[in-house]
C-alpha cells in the first residue's frame, strides 16, 4: 500500500515537470575523425553521473556503435525506416545501462530518407524523448540532404575537428553551411586527437576565431582529447575507452569535458522542441 501510495506520488511529480530531452547532432566535415568512439565515451561519462542518454547511430548502412560496444544487435535503423517498426523495439541496452539503436551495416542499401520516412521517424521520436536527457545522432561524415534534416531539428551540434588541416577545412565548411541554415543553432566544438591538450585548445581558438570573424558565429570551444593509443585499442577490443582504462589522459580529458558541458549547460534555455523544427524543416524543403 505504502509502495503504491509512493507509486503514485512519483506518477503524479512526473506528470507535473515531463523532462524532455535535450537532442544533439555529432557532426564533422572529414570522416574518420573521432564521432562515434567520442560520442559513445561522452555518452557513457553521462550516464555514470545518472542521466539517461540514447545514441541513435544515424551512420544508416555504415553504423558502428554496436561493433565499438562489441554488442550484436536484433535490429538496427535500416529496419525502422524499410519496415516501419516501433521505436521502442529498436532500442538496445549497452554498458551502464547506456541506450543505443545500432546503424546497421548494409552498403548496398545506403538511404536518403524520403519525406514519408522521415515523418515516421519523428512520430516515433516524439515518444522517446520523456525518457531520456540525452539523444545523440552520431550522423555520418559530410552533409547529406538527409543528415542536413537531423543537424536542423537539433537542439545543439556538436563538431568534432582534429588538428589536421583537411579536417578543419571540411569541419568549417560543414560548419559554415549550417550557419546558413540557421545562425542561432549552438556549435560545440571539440578538438580530438591532438597532439596535446594545450596545443588542441589552441587550434580550437584559432577555429572559433576565424568562425566569429568570416561567420559571425560565436561557438563554444568545448575542449579537447589528445591523441591516445587507449583508442584504437579500445576500438579493437571493441570496449569504450572510458570503461578500459579509466585513468588513460584521454579518459580523464572525456570526463573534463563532460563535467564543463554540464557546467555550461546550466541556464541554457532549449529553443523549440525536436518535432517543431523537424516540421518546419519539412516545410521548407
Ligand atoms: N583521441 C584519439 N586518439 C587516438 N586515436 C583516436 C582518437 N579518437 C579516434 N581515434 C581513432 O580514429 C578512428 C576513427 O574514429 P571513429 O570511428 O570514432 O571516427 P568517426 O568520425 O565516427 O568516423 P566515420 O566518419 O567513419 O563515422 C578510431 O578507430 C580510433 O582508432
Ligand atoms: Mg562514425
Amino acid at each position: 500500500m505504502h509502495d503504491q501510495a509512493e507509486r503514485l506520488r512519483q506518477r503524479v511529480n512526473e506528470e507535473k515537470a515531463p523532462r524532455t530531452s535535450k537532442t544533439i547532432s555529432i557532426v564533422s566535415g572529414k570522416g574518420g575523425v573521432g564521432k562515434s568512439t567520442t560520442v559513445l565515451n561522452f555518452a557513457l561519462e553521462l550516464q555514470k553521473k545518472k542521466k539517461r542518454v540514447l545514441i541513435f547511430d544515424l551512420d544508416i548502412g555504415m553504423g558502428n556503435i554496436d561493433i565499438l560496444l562489441g554488442q550484436q544487435s536484433k535490429h538496427h535503423i535500416l529496419n525502422f525506416f524499410e519496415e516501419f517498426l516501433p521505436i521502442h523495439d529498436m532500442i538496445e541496452v549497452g554498458p551502464n545501462g547506456l541506450s543505443y539503436i545500432a546503424g546497421g551495416t548494409a552498403f548496398d542499401r545506403l538511404l536518403e530518407l524520403d519525406e514519408n520516412k522521415l515523418e515516421y521517424f519523428f512520430s516515433q521520436y516524439e515518444l522517446l524523448t520523456k525518457s531520456y536527457d540525452y539523444i545523440f545522432f552520431d550522423l555520418g561524415a559530410g552533409m547529406s540532404k538527409t543528415s542536413l534534416a537531423f543537424i536542423l531539428a537539433s537542439d545543439e551540434i556538436f563538431l568534432v575537428l582534429t588538428p589536421e588541416p583537411t579536417s578543419i577545412a571540411d569541419g568549417y565548411s560543414a560548419m559554415k553551411q549550417i550557419v546558413k541554415e540557421n545562425p542561432s543553432l549552438p556549435i560545440i566544438a571539440v578538438m580530438n586527437r591532438s597532439p596535446s591538450i594545450r596545443e588542441g585548445d589552441r587550434m580550437l581558438a584559432k577555429f572559433a576565431s576565424v568562425a566569429n570573424q568570416f561567420l559571425q558565429k560565436d561557438i563554444v570551444q568545448l575542449g579537447s582529447l589528445p591523441y591516445d593509443k587507449i583508442v584504437p585499442k579500445s576500438v579493437s577490443s571493441q570496449t569504450p575507452y572510458v570503461l578500459l582504462k579509466e585513468n588513460a589522459a584521454v579518459s580523464k580529458a572525456m570526463r573534463e569535458l563532460v563535467d564543463r558541458y554540464l557546467h555550461a549547460e546550466t541556464g541554457v534555455k532549449r529553443n523549440g522542441s525536436f518535432i517543431q523544427k523537424f516540421k518546419k524543416f519539412l516545410l521548407v524543403r
